[in-house]
């Protein structure tokens, strides 16, 4: 891994907000007081910056991009919805795998051309890549203005005045000493927008598990829970704002151990249980979890917390013991076999879904085909599935017996094709069967509005966009491939607070 050590240090740490580089704020005086207010509305208006964030990788970078965006409208940034005309481009990246970090720097291929047309446009790469590359994406594509980690965004005021004062580039990939949540705006609604009926609340951030295959721990940090008191605050300020469901979001989330009041340290069950008490917040889910951190207090939870949601991800990699030791992941397959029972004695109609790496160095037909038996043995909903991508500084990258490329894509072709399987007839099983739907969106079509169901099922039902925002009651009359199709059930509606 390349050294994170380096830190920058702003002589003005207060954020403040400045013309666009290359123009005078000017001074507006001697005029009529009607006059002056019009020159106001101008000068405001040409301060309006565009802001573009794009996000790759995991939910927890769209939480970040959410962040981002409400730590520079202060700043005058508003987003915009393409790269083109923006005065400042975001790209928070993943690192996870190699096609997602190379995806980088084809998109910064692209925004040099636009960068040509526009000189005053600030590219900036943040996220995973951002922290594991630092410096050397500055050599790589000297259009980079700036770089900056998932730990040091808050500090994006900062970074933008070193640059407008005459920095040739920025680089802030330091794990501060200061809690970056602290030093963020309150949330009036994050993740996926403000007010939005779904979004994400980080709780936990950064992993010490160290699995052998992945950047995660080097690129977060070390593991991080957030003090209950903000994620409460947090969760209420977002169910004000109309959110019905949030997901908190960790890199192992269910390690959670945040600080509550009078000093006890509180697990995810008892957040939940907390969380479950605020009125309008109807729905919670929660990912990732690592099997080791599946406590009883969250086991029981699944079956006596009502709003928490029936679908849990919980990612085993792999299903054959000699790959799931050489992968460090502290489990086994019947270990998590025995999980999987205790949690669906909990709450029976739970649905299932993992995180799958095939061709891990060293997995042989054998292990492979373990894999396919425990896919079998716990049939899951929904799956996410990769051949394994060798990461500079990870134990895996140097291990012998690497599967060839050809192995892997054959392997891959075959999980996929069970899992497809399994997720067509969870998604058939529903047809007939009547469904809560939180409304999040219009569909596609016109008059249609699509929504998630409990087991995060995209359904999508003819209804007015009215009900956007509010849970009904659907009965599922078809299953497709990626979604379900229903109808309102009438009156069907449950107003929900
Ligand atoms: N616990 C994390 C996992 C992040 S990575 C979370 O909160 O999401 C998501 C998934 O990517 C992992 O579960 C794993 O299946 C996959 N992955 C990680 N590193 C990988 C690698 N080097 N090659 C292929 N897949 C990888
Ligand atoms: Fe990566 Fe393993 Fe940590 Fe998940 S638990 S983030 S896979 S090191
Ligand atoms: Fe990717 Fe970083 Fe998330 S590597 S998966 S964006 S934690």
């Amino acid at each position: 891994m390349p050294n994170h050590a380096q830190r920058l240090e702003f002589p003005n740490p207060l954020p403040h907000i400045r013309a666009p580089r290359g123009e005078n704020p000017g001074i507006v005086a001697g005029y009529f007081r009607d006059q002056a207010e019009a020159n106001r509305g101008a000068a405001k208006a040409k301060m309006a910056k565009k802001l573009f964030i794009k996000s790759y990788g995991c939910q927890m970078n769209v939480y970040d991009s959410g962040r981002m965006a409400d730590v520079l409208t202060p700043l005058g940034y508003e987003s915009v919805d393409a790269p083109e005309a923006a005065d400042m481009v975001i790209l928070n990246t993943c690192h996870i795998r190699e096609k997602a970090a190379e995806k980088v720097y084809s998109e910064l291929g692209r925004l040099k051309q636009m960068k040509a047309d526009k000189d005053d446009m600030i590219i900036a790469v943040a996220g995973c890549v951002a922290q594991a590359e630092g410096q050397e994406i500055l050599n790589r594509a000297p259009v980079v203005d700036m770089v900056f980690g998932p730990q040091s965004y808050h500090r994006l005021p900062d970074m933008i005045a070193k640059l407008e004062g005459g920095a040739k580039n920025i680089l802030d990939t330091d794990f501060p000493v200061e809690d970056k949540f602290d030093a963020l705006p309150k949330v009036g609604g994050a993740g996926k927008g403000k007010g939005a009926p779904a979004a994400f609340l980080t709780v936990q951030e950064g992993c010490d598990k160290f699995c052998t295959f992945c950047v995660v721990p080097y690129t977060r940090g070390a593991e991080f829970s957030r003090p209950v008191e903000k994620v409460l605050a947090e969760a209420r300020a977002l169910a004000e704002s109309g959110t019905r469901e949030v997901t908190l979001l960790g890199q192992n989330v269910n390690a959670y151990h945040g600080e509550a009041a009078g000093g006890a340290t509180w697990g995810l069950a008892e957040l939940i249980t907390a969380l479950a008490d605020i009125e309008g917040l109807d729905r919670i889910r929660y990912t990732t979890s690592h099997p080791r951190d599946m406590d009883d207090a969250l086991i029981a939870a699944h079956g006596d917390v009502e709003k928490l949601m029936p679908y849990l991800h919980l990612p085993v990699q792999a299903g054959s013991d000699k790959v799931l030791k050489a992968m460090n992941r502290q489990h086994t397959a019947d270990g998590y076999r025995a999980l999987v029972t205790r949690i669906r004695a909990a709450r029976p109609d739970l649905a299932m879904s993992s995180d799958f790496i095939v061709g891990f160095p060293g997995e042989t037909d054998e292990d492979f085909e373990q894999t396919l038996q425990l896919v079998r043995d716990i049939g899951y909903a929904q799956c996410f599935s990769f051949k394994y991508s060798p990461r500079p500084g990870t134990p895996g990258a140097d291990m012998k017996d690497q599967v060839p490329e050809d192995v892997k894509a054959e392997r891959l072709a075959r999980l996929q094709a069970l899992l497809n399987e399994q997720a067509a007839s969870f998604h058939a099983s529903m047809v007939g069967r009547e469904l809560d739907v939180l409304f999040e969106k219009p569909g596609r079509h016109e008059g249609q509005i699509i929504g998630r169901s409990p087991y995060l099922q995209a359904v999508h039902a003819k209804a007015p966009a009215s009900l956007i925002g509010q849970i009904g009651r659907v009965r599922i009359i078809k299953a497709k491939t990626n979604s379900l199709e229903g109808e309102l059930i009438a009156p069907g509606v449950r107003e929900v607070a």
